[in-house]
């Protein structure tokens, strides 16, 4: 076995719609602001009872039907996420558990809305040296949890949701490549200030709304549109492909603005460039799997077509992959 593919899709939304029209009822906002600032229409909210591996389970139960693998031979959980059920355990753990899957390795991944890629990047060096068979990768966000419903800075952008990948060895190579950085002075551009441990729980924390995402929205779009399309490029040259290649770009879904800037940039017209931003907002780590399996489950990808996935995130940490499906 030369290489690694990606076996199945799976993803999860849950039903519960909010509209913008919702929001213009709890925050200050309107439609025309959140559809022509951001391209959202509406998201999906997790039920109140469901955490991020209640959604991470829907999500892979479908992908392990769609492999044919029996879950018995999965040896490998990762959950790209930054909402996990609790902070200890991990909440891969947790999906192994509800899957009746055990005694392999388990553990959750933390690069913000990167989170999915990165997963891919770790599984697929697992497979490739032969410390996994077949891995299960998960980016799943319950940000409803974690959004302060009286920021309409922050309150208006996200969405929950899961989606996954199962990953096999392969006689061919179907990842191309992988480009992956991070910089951690931007941390407080975009972050949860409390509850970990420089700022652990206490009335004060929880008072002043501090265990929420806080933003620095126009920042961390400037940001977002120069490594997003940097690690695009970067991704493009080690995997010796060019715009003309690509069928299909899957990014990060923040906003409709970003998705476009890099679409300009890459030189790739947009009806190539998948968006559910409309629909589902931006749902951190889940964005690119949900997007990759709504592409699959569509018939958007035919064996050989080249998929460039790219993100952008908390850290801020980016990333991105050239995938020959
Ligand atoms: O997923 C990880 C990475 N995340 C991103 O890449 C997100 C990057 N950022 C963005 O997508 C955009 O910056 C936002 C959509 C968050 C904000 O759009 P913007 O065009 O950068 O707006 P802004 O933050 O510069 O705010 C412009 C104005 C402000 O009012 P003033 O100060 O000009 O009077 C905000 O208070 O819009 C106001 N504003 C709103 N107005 C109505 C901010 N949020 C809202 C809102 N409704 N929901």
């Amino acid at each position: 076995m030369k290489g690694v593919k990606i076996i199945s899709t799976g993803y999860y939304i849950p039903e519960k719609i909010l509209t913008n029209q919702d929001l213009e009822k709890m925050v200050d906002t309107s439609d025309e602001w959140i559809t022509t600032r951001t391209g959202i229409k509406e998201r999906r909210i997790a039920d109140e009872k469901d955490a991020v591996s209640d959604l991470a389970i829907k999500a892979a139960r479908k992908a392990i039907e769609k492999s044919g693998i029996p879950k018995e031979k999965i040896d490998l959980i990762i959950n790209g996420t930054f909402t996990p059920d609790y902070p200890l355990p991990a909440s891969a753990c947790l999906v192994g558990e509800k899957l009746g899957i055990k005694n392999v390795q388990m553990f959750d991944l933390s690069a913000a809305c990167s989170g999915f890629i990165y997963s891919l990047s770790v599984a697929y060096s697992m497979i490739k040296t032969g410390l996994s068979n077949y891995a299960l990768v998960i980016g799943s966000e319950k940000l409803s949890a974690v959004t302060d419903w009286q920021d309409r800075n922050t309150c208006v952008l996200f969405g929950d949701g899961a989606g996954c990948a199962i990953l096999g060895a392969s006689h061919e190579e179907h990842f191309l490549s992988f480009s992956c950085g991070a910089d951690g002075s931007y941390r407080e551009l975009l972050y949860i200030p409390a509850g970990g441990s420089l700022n652990p729980a206490t009335e004060e924390t929880v008072k002043n709304r501090l265990h929420f995402v806080k933003m620095e929205g126009n920042k961390t779009f400037k940001v977002a549109v120069s490594k997003m399309a940097e690690v695009a490029r970067g991704a493009m040259k080690k995997a010796g492909i060019s715009s003309e290649d690509i069928k299909l770009v899957i990014p990060h879904q923040a906003n409709i603005r970003i998705i476009e800037a890099l679409a300009r940039f890459l030189n790739v017209p947009m009806e190539k460039v998948f968006v559910n931003i409309d629909k589902i907002g931006n749902c951190s780590a889940a964005t690119v799997p949900v997007a990759l399996a709504q592409a699959d489950e569509k018939g958007l990808l035919k064996k050989d077509d080249i998929v460039l996935l790219v993100a952008f995130g908390g850290g801020f940490t980016w990333a991105g992959a050239v995938i020959k499906w």
